[in-house]
């Protein structure tokens, strides 16, 4: 782990997460709990419950549930570690150094260098943008109805036409000149020395989503070549793992991403009150950007340019979101080209009906393919139909391809059986999916059994954490090993180690594992919804059948691994006799 368990420990006791939690939402109290509505799903009656004495939250609306940490890791999308400082920080622990190496620091300093004269550079544009020199820049700001509030907010500036000044500012600021041109603030001639690259352009400083200048991009005014310049790839300046705008998008929760083409367009959203949209850098949208959406969103909604280029980096971007495992729709911009030209003309409203509206990915790439095929022709039309049924074949879950093939059909009328033959025969051709099943009935499919042996492990820790008495009561008949799943049995470890110790601390469990999924995993055992029964003989009843359902679960597992597994043995006899026990055995819950 990042720091010590104790630290992590203490700065969470330290943290009260009814405090830490009203910060940010408004909570009420109502019974034990207090209330709110769910900041990580849109709601309108509160179903999002913060517990003192658990130390934790939970959301019957949406599932979600955790610790103070990964209340903040959720709301501030960050990462443990920075959750552990910003908690550190508000409770005034002090947290230890963590050691490098020389080579580390080395390269850590110089990207904080790096950082420090891109913010530098920042500042100076900025000023000039609102300085004299600068009126060109501002005035064509304005022309583009960029009200001065939106310039502030993203920082935009201007790079004057002397482009000595840049360098000598910097230097007056302690910045050497390699550092300087190594941020691709300034390029070397023969003839003027240390020059900057920007020159005569408004700047936009392209911030990660932690708020530093990475980099800049800057516009011509006008008409010149190239449009825009960007600032080339540093080691603070990765292209592909940044997206413009992601600073303000991530807290914007919308509940979608809109991901557009340019910073222009990125900045006319913003200021009309879309501030969950983000645009690449200059450079086509890549596989990383999809992942590092994926920590924000899981919906995208592409507001590309109308044009051909536009349509052609739409389609890419479709593939590279489904590859990420997002859902992607399309914003139909026309007849304007681009969303910053959309918002000048028709406004907010408009726009936000065409966010309503947009299409779904799998439709869009259908009618863009069906524009390269006449169908009066009914070769050609056969041909649009094969690809169809290729398309159809890119979806492995039986029932989402056959839901897909339902409505392509009906909206292209085409025979439903002989378009279902069609992507039986394309499939078992390139086998890139199963041939289509129909569904067998409205009846949905039992769970699987191992997933009820993990759902009766989940409510038996969270009945045992709701009703701490109750385990004094079970602990002779119920051992860490009856949790056969492996995060299951490490939290059950700590949980009856705890209790054994007369330390009832479920909320500490959650930080002692590292990975964001897994405290979510692990948030999730104490907080499974338990069966809403009346009177006191059926709580009893379902408490006894969910200890039976695990005891007999982890005897059956044992039983399997006879022979393989050298404490099996004993967990099957001893899991025998248990059963035996229970099944006469009488648990009083009061
Ligand atoms: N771009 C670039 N270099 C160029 C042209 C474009 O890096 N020579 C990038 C920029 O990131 C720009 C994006 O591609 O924001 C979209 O380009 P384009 O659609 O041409 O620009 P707009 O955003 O529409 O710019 P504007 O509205 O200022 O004309
Ligand atoms: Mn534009």
């Amino acid at each position: 782990m990042y720091y010590p368990e104790e630290i992590v420990e203490e700065v969470r006791a330290k943290n009260d997460i009814v405090d830490v939690v009203s910060g940010y939402v408004k909570l009420q109290k109502k019974g034990g709990n207090y209330w709110a509505c769910c900041p990580f799903h849109g709601e309108k009656t509160p179903s999002f419950s913060v517990s003192g004495s658990k130390q934790m939250y939970h959301c019957f609306g949406c599932g979600v549930s955790g610790n103070v940490y990964t209340f903040v890791m959720k709301y501030e999308n960050y990462t443990f570690p920075e959750a552990v400082r910003l908690l550190a920080e508000r409770a005034g622990v002090r947290l230890p150094e963590v050691e490098y190496s020389e080579e580390q620091k080395a390269r850590a300093n110089r990207r904080a260098r790096l950082l420090e004269v891109n913010k530098e550079a920042a500042k100076f544009f900025y000023f000039q943008l609102r300085s004299p020199h600068g009126t060109v820049g501002y005035q064509y700001l304005q022309k583009r109805e960029l009200a001065d509030e939106t310039m502030h907010r993203f920082g935009l500036g201007y790079a004057g036409k002397n482009g000595a000044e840049l360098v000598q500012y910097l230097r007056s600021k302690g910045f050497e000149d390699d550092l300087i041109k190594e941020a691709g603030l300034a390029n070397f001639s023969e003839r003027h020395g240390l020059v900057s690259q920007f020159w005569n352009r408004v700047m936009y400083p392209i911030q990660d989503a932690n708020n530093r200048v990475i980099g800049f991009g800057g516009r011509v005014m006008g008409d010149g070549e190239p449009k825009y310049l960007n600032s080339p790839e540093t080691p603070v300046f990765d292209k592909r793992r940044n997206l413009y705008g992601l600073n303000f998008a991530r807290t914007a929760r919308s509940g979608n991403i809109i991901l557009c083409e340019g910073y222009m367009d990125v900045i006319a959203m913003h200021q009309a009150g879309f501030t969950q949209a983000v645009a690449s850098l200059g450079t086509a949208f890549t596989p990383e950007q999809a992942n590092l959406l994926k920590r924000y969103t899981d919906n995208v909604l592409l507001a590309y340019d109308s044009d051909g280029a536009g349509v052609k980096a739409a389609l890419r971007g479709i593939g590279i979101l489904r590859e990420a495992g997002l859902t992607g729709k399309v914003i139909n911009m026309k007849p304007y080209k681009d969303p910053d030209e959309f918002m000048k003309a028709l406004g907010k409203e408009a726009f936000q009906e065409r966010i309503n509206q947009a299409e779904n990915s799998f439709f869009f790439e259908i009618r863009i393919l069906e524009g390269q095929y006449d169908m009066n022709d009914p070769e050609s039309k056969t041909k649009f139909h094969r690809e169809i049924a290729k398309k159809l074949c890119e979806f492995s879950e039986d029932l989402e391809r056959d839901n897909y093939l339902q409505a392509v059909a009906e909206k292209y009328f085409i025979g439903i059986e002989n378009l279902r033959r069609l992507v039986a025969t394309y499939a078992a051709q390139t086998g890139l999916a199963k041939p289509v099943e129909r569904p067998k009935s409205g009846v949905r499919q039992k769970n699987k059994p191992e997933e009820n042996a993990k759902k009766s492990q989940r409510l038996l820790i969270t009945w045992i954490t709701d009703e701490p008495s109750l385990y004094e009561k079970i602990k002779k008949y119920i051992t860490v090993d009856d949790f056969t799943e492996e995060l299951y049995r490490k939290v059950a470890e700590r949980l009856f180690a705890d209790m054994d110790a007369g330390n009832f601390n479920p909320a500490g469990i959650i930080s002692t594992f590292e990975d964001a999924e897994e405290q979510h995993e692990a948030a999730e055992l104490f907080n499974t919804s338990l069966p809403e029964l009346g009177t006191k003989q059926e709580r009893e009843k379902a408490f006894h059948d969910i200890l039976l359902a695990v005891k007999k679960n982890s005897y059956e597992y044992f039983s399997a691994r006879l022979g393989s597994d050298v404490n099996a043995l004993n967990q099957v006899i001893e899991g025998k006799k248990a059963l035996e026990e229970l099944a006469k055995l009488h648990i009083s819950l009061d």
